[in-house]
């Protein structure tokens, strides 16, 4: 007779319980155990001791998946990845723009729209989970993940990881089509000291509670059905011991349901790396009691947990609780009704295809964003001219299409899934882009590296130069690879490095105008790029047709519209540069320097003009408990139609507490003709102006509040209106 837990038509909280009831410890332990598929998976699978595997794809899954259906209980693997901008560890998978990259669109559709392609890319090749949306905010530039990141500003990395998170999952995880997300690093991960990754983080409950902890909450509010801990420690607590962190906080007081897994080796590394533990065998108690439903490999655990539920140090309760959990969403995800079997035969068809690389342009597009544009006549260079004819094409990442996808794409080492990498040809980098879309104008590239990204080796500048020299303007595609980004890659200068500031001046020596294309992981130090370009258009990683956007902007097919969303330093030293930091007592100097960001939150250039004008208020004064609402009006000015991303900015300005001086609460998007004017209104309740006390409960003080509307963050473009908050 069939089982309960085997009849898709009982209720699942039914067939959890008579599944429970069947497990031994060993078979219980083993569903706690997420383990690396690369390394003895058959015999992990027969032994019971691992319920899940990361880093394998394909038939691997399969073949895998029908050895756990043919043991004793037949329960089902589920099997995780890190598909973060794309499912990029499969050969020829659409890859998007990195998540800093696609912030900078400030479009939570183009994220959906990631999450849905990559869901059904990762589906066909055997994935049921992916390790994504990563909310950390970012903080020191210095960090190896910034990329990684959507930008350093809570309120919109939440709107932006709610996007991406119900693109992945979809309506219901459940349907076929949906994946599960995991909202990571689980929390603070970003904060950690000089940029130094996982290193110890510096921060109160009430800071934590202000900046960190917002975006995980909303993720919970989007109906994430993973966490991921973190792993540096706060206040000295290693964040997948945090039981505050990951059970009271995020299970009791915001009601997540889902299951926590720990990072790679969080709970062994606590042990060897960070000398919390004398024993591994310390810390596997302390890790299930705190909150982890799974321990992502740690081969040590299964043994330990087993064997410490034996010796009754570790209550069979707690990896009963923990076991549930994850077989719940075993349950949800159809896995004990075999519905997730990959079509292989399919994935030529699905990985890659047409309707999906469809999103790459958009999304490339509306991640570019033009950061000067300006010669010293202060004479607009780009889009190019009629005139430009042939166009000096330079620079170490115009042609480098593993720099172009990023980290977490192949070649970036986290997992050496397939050394083929990406079909060469499924990528457009500049050089491709340029050349294709210049012929149609007649205009004619000539290409020339001019040096490596990393090396000092000026030896190719002279032949870069030379090309400059014969042409009508200099397009110099620079920035970092995956050598100077991603985990265990942090910086100790943000330089353009090796020979790439020789190369942009003796380009600039040629006297012909200098366009520059920034194609890296995260914000670099330019000043004299900032100075002396022409014309600075920022690309971040911009994905698989990233370069054929490049030249379609250069060349003026589309207006640019994408906006920072992290600041850009005038020099290393000044870090950390991001626009919510705290008055000073000193106002903010630094000694004689100049502490203003190059490029501050929000900024991004447009090839037409935008006035911001009328700011009303629809009151004076606001109790607790009311919503104000207000109005503004856009126009462009310019000379062609484009898109404005307008940003909203409160700050209370007197509280009894330390406040930033600026916080985003809304931003709108905006596509006006020339000459077309916009009205914008919109509502803010007065629990969005409050600040958290030193427990960190929301406390909105009466007094005077300002609110501010603009381009940016930078003071100078914001109107501004004042009301007072009455008791
Ligand atoms: C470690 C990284 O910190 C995490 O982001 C990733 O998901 C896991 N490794 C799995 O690859």
């Amino acid at each position: 007779m069939t089982p309960p837990y085997k009849n898709a038509s009982l209720p699942v909280s039914v067939r959890l319980s008579d599944l429970l009831g069947r497990m031994s410890l060993e078979q219980k332990v083993g569903q706690l155990v997420q383990a690396d598929g690369r390394v003895n998976a058959e015999q992990q699978v027969e032994a019971g001791s691992a319920g899940s595997f990361l880093h394998i794809l394909g038939e691997k899954t399969v073949a895998l998946q029908r050895l756990a259906e043919a043991s004793q209980l037949g329960i089902p693997l589920i099997f995780g990845i890190d598909a973060i901008h794309g499912h990029a560890f499969w050969p020829g998978a659409t890859v998007f723009p990195t998540q800093l990259g696609l912030s900078c669109s400030w479009n939570p559709d183009l994220l959906e729209d990631m999450g849905r392609v990559t869901a059904k890319e990762m589906l066909v090749t055997g994935l049921h989970w992916t390790f994504s949306p990563v909310l950390c905010i970012t903080r020191d530039l210095r960090w190896g993940r910034v990329g990684e990141t959507f930008g350093e500003d809570p309120y919109l990395i939440g709107e932006l990881g709610k996007a991406l998170i119900k693109g992945l999952q979809g309506a219901d995880i459940g349907h076929p089509d949906s994946v599960l997300a995991c909202a990571k690093h689980y929390a603070g991960y970003s904060e950690t000291v000089g940029g130094r990754d996982a290193t110890e983080a510096e921060l109160s409950v009430r800071k934590l509670r202000t900046t960190f902890l917002p975006p995980f909450e909303q993720a919970v509010k989007a109906g994430c059905k993973t966490f991921m801990t973190a792993y540096q420690c706060i206040d000295g607590v290693s964040c997948f011991v945090n039981r505050w962190l990951l059970t009271e906080v995020l299970r009791d007081e915001w009601g997540f349901d889902g299951f926590v897994v720990t990072d790679w080796d969080n709970l062994g590394r606590a042990h060897r790396q960070q000398s919390l533990y004398a024993s591994i065998d310390d810390a596997v108690g302390e890790a299930v009691r705190a909150g982890n439903d799974m321990i992502m490999v740690t081969p040590e655990f299964y043994a330990a947990a087993v064997a410490q539920v034996r010796a009754g140090t570790l209550a069979i309760a707690d990896i009963d609780r923990a076991c549930a959990r994850v077989l719940r969403h075993k349950f949800e995800l159809g896995l004990f009704d075999h519905k997730r079997y990959p079509a292989v035969d399919r994935i030529p068809d699905v990985v890659g295809c047409s309707a999906h690389r469809e999103h790459l342009l958009p999304a490339a597009r509306e991640s570019l964003v033009l950061l000067k544009n300006a010669n010293a006549t202060g004479q607009p260079v780009l889009p190019l001219g009629r005139d430009v004819r042939r166009i000096a094409l330079l620079g170490p990442n115009a042609d480098d299409h593993v720099a172009q996808l990023g980290d977490w794409s192949f070649g970036s080492g986290q997992a050496e899934l397939a050394t083929a990498g990406h079909p060469r040809n499924l990528v457009v980098t500049v050089r491709d882009g340029l050349t294709a879309r210049a012929l149609r104008d007649g205009v004619e590239v000539e290409f020339a590296p001019g040096c490596r990204v990393g090396d000092p080796d000026a030896s190719l500048v002279a032949q870069a130069a030379a090309i400059a020299a014969v042409s009508d303007v200099a397009v110099v595609v620079v920035g970092d690879n995956l050598d100077e980004t991603g985990e265990e890659k942090d910086r100790m200068d943000l330089d353009l490095s090796g020979a790439q500031l020789p190369l942009l001046k003796a380009i600039k020596a040629t006297g012909k105008p200098l366009v520059v294309v920034l194609i890296n992981s995260k914000p670099l130090c330019i000043p004299w790029v900032a100075e002396h370009a022409d014309a600075i258009v920022e690309a971040f990683n911009p994905g698989m047709l990233g370069g054929q956007a490049i030249a379609e902007c250069l060349l003026g097919d589309f207006n640019p519209s994408g906006k920072l969303t992290v600041s850009f330093p005038r020099n290393v030293g000044q870090l950390p540069v991001f626009y919510q930091q705290l008055p000073g007592w000193h106002g903010n100097k630094t000694g004689t320097y100049d502490a203003s960001p190059l490029y501050p939150f929000g900024f991004g250039l447009s090839y037409t003009c935008f006035d911001y004008s009328d700011l009303v208020l629809d009151r004076t004064t606001l109790c607790c408990g009311e919503a104000l609402q207000g109005s503004f009006t856009v126009t462009n000015t310019g000379p062609r139609a484009g898109l404005e991303v307008a940003q909203l900015y409160f700050n209370d300005l007197y509280t009894t507490l330390s406040t930033p001086s600026k916080l985003l609460r809304r931003y709108f998007r905006l596509w006006l003709e020339p000459g077309q004017s916009q009205k914008v209104t919109f509502e803010l309740g007065s629990d969005e102006l409050c600040f958290l006390d030193r427990d960190g409960k929301p406390r909105l003080e009466p007094g005077v509040f300002e609110l501010m509307i603009g381009p940016s963050s930078a003071d100078q473009t914001l109107l501004r209106a004042r009301f007072v908050v009455v008791e």
